[in-house]
């Protein structure tokens, strides 16, 4: 089963991504994930996407699309996997095609988590991140059990950089002016569903898992 997360940032991508992963025993690949931790290690993928992220906008097509085609070749992908913050443009999408088609394939589900964007900036100053293993919080409506620390692992929650106000606004344009046309280029491959991601993230889950059931 290959699945698609579509959405604005913030609007919960990461969240259920992390709940099908764990439910269908997928991999869950999060585009942004992979470049940040290339930024803490300082790798050179890493030093050239930071400048992008941190204003905003998005890391150039070439890079991105060479880094994830190289991670669904990886051998935990073969019954299928989760794509978390990718594609993000149409150029992006066809690269993506492309291959898959080469090899007989094709993305089963794409879902659309849809929140409108003034829930967006109170999510995303509230979203606290696990830097060691990726997993997210909200200290109000997705507290941890100890304050500051991720339930998974242990590590001390930090606040991403691309979190501040001003670049959460050039986000959210980023996304409306390319991503949003990736709902329609799905939705012709007949694959789309939408589904309410401003409820609660249990009851996001409950209409995920019927999509896929
Ligand atoms: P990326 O890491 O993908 O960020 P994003 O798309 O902006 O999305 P977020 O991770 O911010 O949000 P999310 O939808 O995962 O929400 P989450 O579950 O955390 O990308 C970062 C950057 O990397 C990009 O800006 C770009 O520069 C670069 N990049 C990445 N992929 C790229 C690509 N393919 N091409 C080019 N550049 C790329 O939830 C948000 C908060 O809300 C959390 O605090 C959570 O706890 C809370 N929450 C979740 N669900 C609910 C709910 N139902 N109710 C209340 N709170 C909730
Ligand atoms: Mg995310």
């Amino acid at each position: 089963m290959k699945i698609v997360m579509l959405g604005a940032p913030g609007a919960g991508k990461g969240t259920q991504a992390d709940k099908i992963a764990e439910k269908y025993a997928l991999p869950h690949i999060s585009t942004g994930d992979i470049f940040r931790k290339n930024i803490k290690e300082g790798t050179e993928l890493g030093k050239e996407a930071k400048s992008y992220m941190d204003a905003g906008k998005l890391v150039p097509d070439e890079l991105t699309v060479r880094l994830l085609l190289d991670r669904v070749a990886n051998d935990d992908c073969r019954n299928g996997y989760i794509l978390d913050g990718f594609p993000r443009t149409i150029p992006q999408a066809d690269a993506l095609d492309a291959e898959l088609t080469k090899l007989g394939e094709k993305i089963d589900y794409a879902i659309n988590v849809d929140v409108p964007d003034e829930n967006i900036i109170g999510r995303m100053s509230g979203r606290r991140a696990c830097p060691k293993c990726g997993a997210t919080y909200h200290i109000r409506h997705l507290a941890p059990k100890k304050e500051g620390i991720c339930d998974s692992c242990g590590t001390e929650l930090v606040i991403r950089d691309d979190d501040k106000p001003e670049t959460v606004k050039n986000r959210l344009a980023v996304y409306h002016e390319q991503t949003q046309p990736l709902i329609e280029y799905f939705e012709k491959k007949g694959v789309l569903h939408t589904v309410d991601g401003t409820i609660d993230a249990t009851d996001v889950f409950k209409a995920i898992e019927s999509i896929l059931n």
